[in-house]
């Protein structure tokens, strides 16, 4: 094959360190992608690689700037952690690759670069709906927790904006290191408070520990409600966090357990193979990104200059295993449903069950301005 027919895909993510497990589902879900529709777009043949950054942004910068530069990589993709994204951005902006964010959430994001597109979602938009419904469910009184980075300062924002805005209280709001976290002292805090609620952010793969914390510092015992955005009861851990997960009330855009035909066939492929691993959102942040740059190129006929790439992902729309998509031809973030979930035993296994939608929810933060 000549060097023009092949896109070269850069995919720089988590692959060790504490956040591999998205460098894992986000790689499966790609890699499940070009499985199911092949490994050829607008007549060019799609060459994915992969590369690790260890969670660390210098090493996403280097690696990201190594590809274009030597590799003469078109696309760069994946970004498991805000900051991995964010040192990205001046890389895209420079080169003019386009460089779709497939797992991090800082609304502020899509902002650093014209280059810049996601398939994962934005924490604002999954955070909001959680705010709506812990105010008509009889919640009055809540305390915030999240992890003190971009994501966590969304999170909080834009829960605390909607649930006030309906009459709720926030009595308190917590934020905890990033990096090692241990959550007892903060998790003494909330029981001191006496909310009703405990809303949360973690980031993937982070949620094992807390709930195991949650359980031990007797804060269900006490009567607090456990409600987050569905990072918290990721699907990838979720099992592992037994029965003290049971009845957390979530909102995001995908769970394993999504009624729809495309994530039957999605889910079924994915655990085939990889071993069962249940694909969490990670994964389909990773399918979707894949699904963006293959509709995107037959747009374009199979150019993936920066320009000519980002004008065809503008209202870009399909069916993803979460539900509908499109990508939003103004702030090019995605648009997606948020679903309010709550995790319970589904035939010996813990689920998170979608019973009700927010649809087609725009990235809130960018709606405002
Ligand atoms: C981010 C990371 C996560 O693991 C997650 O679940 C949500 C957001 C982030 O760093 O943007």
């Amino acid at each position: 094959v000549f060097a023009q027919e092949v896109v070269k895909v850069g995919l720089i993510l988590p692959m060790t360190g504490p956040f591999a497990s998205t460098g894992r589902q986000v790689s499966a879900g790609a890699k499940a992608f070009i499985a199911a529709k092949g490994d050829t777009a607008g007549g060019k043949k799609i060459e994915l690689i992969i590369r690790d950054d260890g969670g660390v942004a210098d090493q996403t910068r280097r690696i990201a700037q190594e590809l274009v530069v030597n590799e003469g990589t078109k696309v760069l993709a994946g970004f498991g952690l805000t900051p991995l994204a964010m040192a990205v951005a001046p890389v895209a902006t420079q080169a003019k690759i386009p460089t779709v964010v497939m797992a991090a959430g800082t609304a502020a994001i899509t902002k650093a670069s014209p280059f810049i597109t996601r398939t994962s979602g934005t924490l604002p938009q999954y955070s909001v709906p959680v705010g709506t419904w812990a105010s008509q469910n009889g919640i009055k009184k809540v305390v915030t927790l999240v992890s003190d980075y971009g994501p966590g300062v969304d999170a909080e924002k834009w829960f605390t904006k909607e649930f006030k805005a309906k009459g709720g209280e926030i009595a308190e709001a917590v934020r905890i290191p990033l990096q090692n976290p241990d959550f007892a002292p903060f998790l003494q805090r909330v029981r001191d408070a006496k909310p009703d609620a405990v809303f949360v952010f973690l980031p993937s793969g982070v949620g094992s520990l807390f709930m195991k914390q949650f359980a031990d510092r007797g804060l269900a015992d006490a009567g607090i409600k456990l409600i987050a955005t569905g990072d918290v009861t990721d699907d990838d851990i979720l099992n592992s966090m037994g029965k003290p997960a049971i009845g957390t009330i979530t909102g995001h855009f995908y769970a394993t357990s999504h009624d729809s035909p495309e994530n039957k066939a999605y889910v079924e492929a994915f655990e085939k193979a990889n071993n069962k691993m249940r694909p969490n959102f990670m994964s389909v942040g990773g399918y979707d990104g894949m699904a963006l740059i293959y509709n995107a190129l037959e747009k374009t006929k199979g150019d993936a200059s920066g320009p000519a790439f980002m004008e065809a992902v503008k209202g870009l729309s399909w069916t993803s295993p979460r539900g509908p998509v499109s990508i939003d031809p103004e702030t090019r973030d995605i648009i997606q449903n948020i679903y309010i979930r709550e995790v319970k035993e589904v035939n010996g296994q813990l689920h998170n069950v979608e019973f009700q939608t927010f649809s087609a929810l725009k990235d809130p933060e960018k709606a405002e301005a």
